[in-house]
């Protein structure tokens, strides 16, 4: 038995767009390489990685909106091994929430129906217990039984959230996908909702991927994290071990960016330059890297534990200045 809700094994995902002045030559963009990661039961595990590093690509395919190729486990279950059947009964296990509340609300339904419709896809219960189980969500995330007959466009972004939250919890889910959840919304409303989220897990011992540009937030409630970089995952482990002794260079630009005062608090320096990095063979961060060294062009550094620390893991040939 393992103590993982979500083992996620070497996957690889790759985009292809079509390129030249007639669009006859198909070009591949791996989007995630070889990436791994690992997340306990019970805790929330934060992502975090600059703008286009993958971090929304990898949730959908935990959720397996999108096709991939690697292994994807919940519990003991590999999904590439299930039926449509057990499929469809795993999916209610796994929910997400969206980081934009104003779209990912159908505009045309009232809050009722929203909250209903999964119950009523996965046809789990009758006609009455819905409506029981539709009041209960309703008050869970704190509105009143009066928000069901009004429609999305007579709520704030903050109680869309609330709204969004319930209807990912409607069918009783053990894991959530957290996509920047509170970055749409007003700095005093991110707090009640993030309340709101860690009182929901320890309610009901819920997992969490909590996917944020958010740093000190990511620090606040996350257990372990994980560092991407253009798909993949360059440093992981627990959420104090990483900030109180980042390893990899590029994990130490982004937590040094946290205290000073020239940049935006807490958010992600933007450091990349597409085209050169998706076209090395070695490092992504090669060539912003202020220690690296010639193997670091030609050789991909592997995901590795440094003496001392097993669960902390960094993938550079030289944490260190030569
Ligand atoms: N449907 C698609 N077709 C082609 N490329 C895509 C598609 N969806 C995403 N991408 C590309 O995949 C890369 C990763 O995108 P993704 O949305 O996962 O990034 P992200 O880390 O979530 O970024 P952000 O922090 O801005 O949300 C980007 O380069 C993006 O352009
Ligand atoms: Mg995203």
């Amino acid at each position: 038995m393992t103590d993982n809700l979500i083992a996620i094994q070497n996957i690889e995902k790759s985009y292809f767009t079509r390129q030249g002045l007639l669009g006859w030559d198909k070009h591949e963009e791996r989007i995630l390489k070889n990436l791994s990661l690992n997340i306990k039961t019970n805790q929330i595990f934060g992502l975090i990685g600059e703008s286009g590093s993958g971090k929304s690509t990898l949730a959908k395919i935990i959720l397996l909106m999108t096709k991939f190729k690697g292994d994807i486990y919940f519990k003991d279950l590999n999904l590439n091994d299930l039926n449509r059947a057990e499929l469809r009964k795993l999916r209610s296990k796994m929910q997400i929430v969206f980081q934009n509340p104003y779209s990912s609300l159908n505009p045309m339904h009232r809050i009722g129906e929203i909250i209903a419709e999964p119950l009523k896809i996965h046809k789990v219960m009758d006609h009455i217990a819905i409506g029981n189980r539709v009041n209960e969500l309703i008050e869970l995330v704190g509105l009143s039984l009066d928000a069901l007959n009004k429609y999305p466009h007579e709520f704030s972004g903050g109680q869309r959230q609330r709204i969004a939250i319930a209807r990912a919890l409607s069918l009783n889910p053990e894991f959530l996908i957290l996509d920047e959840p509170v970055s749409a919304l007003d700095v005093s409303v991110q707090a009640q909702i993030i309340n709101l989220l860690v009182d929901l897990k320890n309610q009901f011992n819920l997992t969490y991927l909590f996917i944020s540009h958010n740093l000190d937030l990511v620090r606040l409630i996350c257990d372990e994290i994980a560092i991407m970089y253009f798909g993949q995952i360059i440093e992981t482990g627990p959420t104090e071990l990483v900030y109180q002794n980042p390893q990899h260079p590029y994990t130490k630009l982004l937590l040094s960016c946290i205290l000073k005062p020239d940049t935006t608090i807490g958010s992600l320096p933007i450091i990349n330059d597409e085209r050169t990095v998706k076209s090395l063979r070695g490092c992504p961060f090669f060539q912003h890297c202020p220690y690296a060294q010639n193997k670091c062009q030609d050789v991909a550094p592997l995901l590795e534990a440094s003496s001392g620390e097993p669960n902390h893991q960094f993938a550079c040939h030289y944490p260190e200045p030569a």
